[in-house]
């Protein structure tokens, strides 16, 4: 790496302020001394969510002040479509976070002409850290990742993510296509961690109806620098209104994506 390096510089960037925000969230849950409400039903708010996200917009905007940025609470704040931008989502995980579940992470993308360039999820519960650029490769805590090779759904584990945007109709179809197909179907709470683990080889598949670009485009770009297959997710709007999702181990693509059968997403 040189300072001529500019993407790299934006990636060690973001692993420090990662674990930086990471180290303060965690700080925080284990005091369990915020306040917890609501954006919406089910769709929890504590005061850590802002604290942690005005650290890591202050931090990025320090080292790289012409970015752009969209976080989860200030979306679309300063938002561009040209030039670096980064996407922010300071936890994700909030209800296990607010319910004092160990299961959240901060998750830190950065795209540029519509390519995610470089990605960070860190669960600071496990201190782990995992980190990909675009072309480079995926890492956790340093060490070379890669997805399972699940070859069919039986026998694979797929977290389908539920929230209230997509209905619970849609939730309910994807929940029993999956089962019915023969996977062992979780949901976790954290969008981010669930497709990380994916890359990692932990998980076999993630599926959504709908998520919006903080809540997975780190984790997208693990998957796809770990040798994983992932749905075009900023096709048309999906950086600025989401789109849905499908993760998974190479070989597990065809099956998973016939049989969730999601609107948008073909073989
Ligand atoms: C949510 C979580 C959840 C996923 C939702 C997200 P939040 O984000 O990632 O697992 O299914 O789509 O909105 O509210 O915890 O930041
Ligand atoms: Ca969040
Ligand atoms: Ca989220």
């Amino acid at each position: 790496m040189t300072d001529a390096d500019p993407m790299q510089m934006r990636l060690l960037a973001a692993e420090a302020v990662a674990r930086e925000a990471g180290a303060i969230a965690r700080r925080r849950f284990v005091d369990s001394s915020f306040k917890v409400g609501f954006k919406g039903p089910q769709d929890y708010l504590t005061e850590v969510d802002s604290e942690t996200e005005e650290f890591i917009s202050a931090r990025l905007h320090q080292a790289f002040p012409h970015d752009g940025f969209i976080g989860e609470e200030t979306a679309g704040r300063s938002g561009r479509d040209h030039g670096a931008v980064w996407v922010v989502d300071p936890i994700d995980g909030t209800a296990n976070f607010a319910r004092g579940i160990s299961h959240f992470c901060v998750s830190i993308a950065c795209v540029m002409d519509g390519k995610v360039e470089v990605g960070v999820v860190y669960d600071p519960m496990r201190d782990e850290l995992f980190a990909a650029r675009r072309g480079a490769g995926a890492r956790l805590n340093g060490a070379a990742i890669r997805p399972s090779e699940a070859a069919g759904l039986a026998n694979s584990s797929v977290e389908v993510g539920w929230n209230t945007r997509a209905g619970a109709a849609k939730y309910l179809d994807l929940l029993r296509r999956v089962t019915l197909w023969g996977a062992a179907p979780f949901r976790t709470g954290s969008g981010a961690l669930g497709i990380a683990y994916v890359a990692a080889g932990r998980r076999d598949g993630y599926v959504e109806q709908h998520m919006n670009a903080w809540d997975c485009l780190a984790a997208i770009l693990l998957v796809s620098e770990a040798g994983g297959y992932v749905s075009d997710f900023l096709a048309g709007e999906g950086l600025t209104k989401g789109n849905p999702i499908i993760a998974c181990a190479p070989g597990l693509k065809d099956a998973l994506v016939s049989a969730v059968a999601i609107e948008g997403i073909a073989l």
